[in-house]
């Protein structure tokens, strides 16, 4: 089995610690290690394969990140500009069949800004996709949903496939709100976690089916590529005409050979500042802090201070997040929209 660990997201919802430069994966935000380092941590064990697929402008960040952590790497694919995952993933499959010679190799698709708490227990869900991903199947992890976000993608279970296993009958990437309360009074939905597990060929195969034109384009960026040392570059060109879609829509809502398999081991995909509250030490007050902070009368809100003092006086579900050159104040419930800063700080240049 070889590992790809994700790391192309942009994390604009954890503005301003996450940047263009040094997105969220890239930090030591719920941590010691980066979150990087942690999903290279909780992989370990599972298979002496393990590569990266990043942009080209982090190569740097993601070869020392993974030096220091002290994982040696079998590549790190680079993509010239980021096309969403479904592209990330072809490439790296085309790479795994290009470099194993026998049978075709799994691949446990990761990514690289999850929190995960209870390993032993995402080892024990692993080695039940292993066996689905054996048999063929395109395995999908489910968490039991808590709330109707609209982020994630839905998974509706079907009968079950092997023990621990279920096929999907059903997988909605991100519905509106309406429809993802729908899901959850219904009962029998997952989240999509957002990590996968399949043989190379088969992701590629119903790829070809599916997005004939993504198929062809990585093909063709893939067949281009050059070795430099650890580095895997594609060619540009090709990888630019590519279209950008993820896997849930280019893939996991149209296959039918999905499976899921259950996970409750802690997982949370770090989001928005709120989920960093919700995973943090809350203290009696319900606050969680990080860095160095004095509050007074504040309560059930996350505050982080990075280079400065932070202080507060009266607050109550608010998030403050101090950096060196910039600081964002909050509501709790509106961190989602963290976003619409970043969006319109980049208009303006
Ligand atoms: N290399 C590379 N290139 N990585 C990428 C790219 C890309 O173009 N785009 C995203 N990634 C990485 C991100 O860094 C992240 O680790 C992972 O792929 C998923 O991308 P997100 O952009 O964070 O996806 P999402 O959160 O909107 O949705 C996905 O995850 C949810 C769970 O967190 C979907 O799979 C949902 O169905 C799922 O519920
Ligand atoms: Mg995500």
């Amino acid at each position: 089995m070889n590992i790809l660990v994700m790391a192309g997201g942009s994390g604009s919802r954890l503005w301003p610690s996450s940047r263009g430069l040094f997105p969220k994966q890239f930090l030591s935000i719920a941590g010691e290690n980066t979150m990087l380092q942690a999903t290279l941590a909780r992989v370990e064990g599972l298979s002496n394969s393990t590569s990266v697929i990043c942009n080209e402008e982090h190569r740097f960040v993601v070869a020392q990140q993974a030096q220091e952590f002290g994982a040696e790497l079998t590549s790190i694919i680079l993509e010239p500009v980021g096309r969403n995952t479904a592209p990330a993933i072809a490439l790296a499959a085309f790479d795994a069949l290009d470099s194993c010679d026998g049978a075709a190799p799994l691949l446990l698709v990761m990514a690289a800004d999850h929190v995960i708490e209870d390993v032993a227990a995402f080892h024990a869900a692993v080695a039940v996709a292993k066996a689905q991903a054996e048999a063929g199947k395109v395995v999908t992890f489910g968490i039991v949903p808590e709330s109707a976000h609209t982020g994630y993608g839905y998974i509706q279970r079907g009968s079950e496939s092997g023990s621990g296993a279920y096929a999907v009958s059903r997988f909605v990437e991100k519905p509106d709100a309406s429809t993802a309360q729908s899901y959850l009074d219904d009962g029998g939905y997952y989240w999509n976690s957002g990590m996968f597990l399949f043989a190379a060929d088969v992701y590629l195969n119903e790829l070809k089916t599916f997005r004939p034109d993504i198929y062809a384009a990585c093909e063709k960026a893939y067949l281009g590529k050059n070795r430099d040392v650890d580095f895997l570059r594609v060619d540009a060109d090709a990888f630019k005409a590519c279209p950008d879609e993820s896997i849930d829509y280019a893939v996991m809502e149209k296959t039918d050979k999905a499976v899921v398999v259950p996970l409750s081991a802690g997982w949370s995909d770090v989001g928005a500042w709120s989920s960093l509250w919700e995973i943090g030490e809350q203290d009696a007050s319900g606050n969680v802090i990080s860095g160095d902070v004095l509050s007074h009368n504040t309560s059930n809100s996350y505050i982080r201070a990075e280079h400065r003092l932070v202080a507060t006086v009266g607050l109550d579900n608010i998030v403050v997040v101090e950096t060196n050159d910039a600081i964002l104040v909050a509501a709790k419930d509106q961190v989602q929209d963290v976003k619409k800063i970043v969006e319109s700080l980049k208009a303006q240049g």
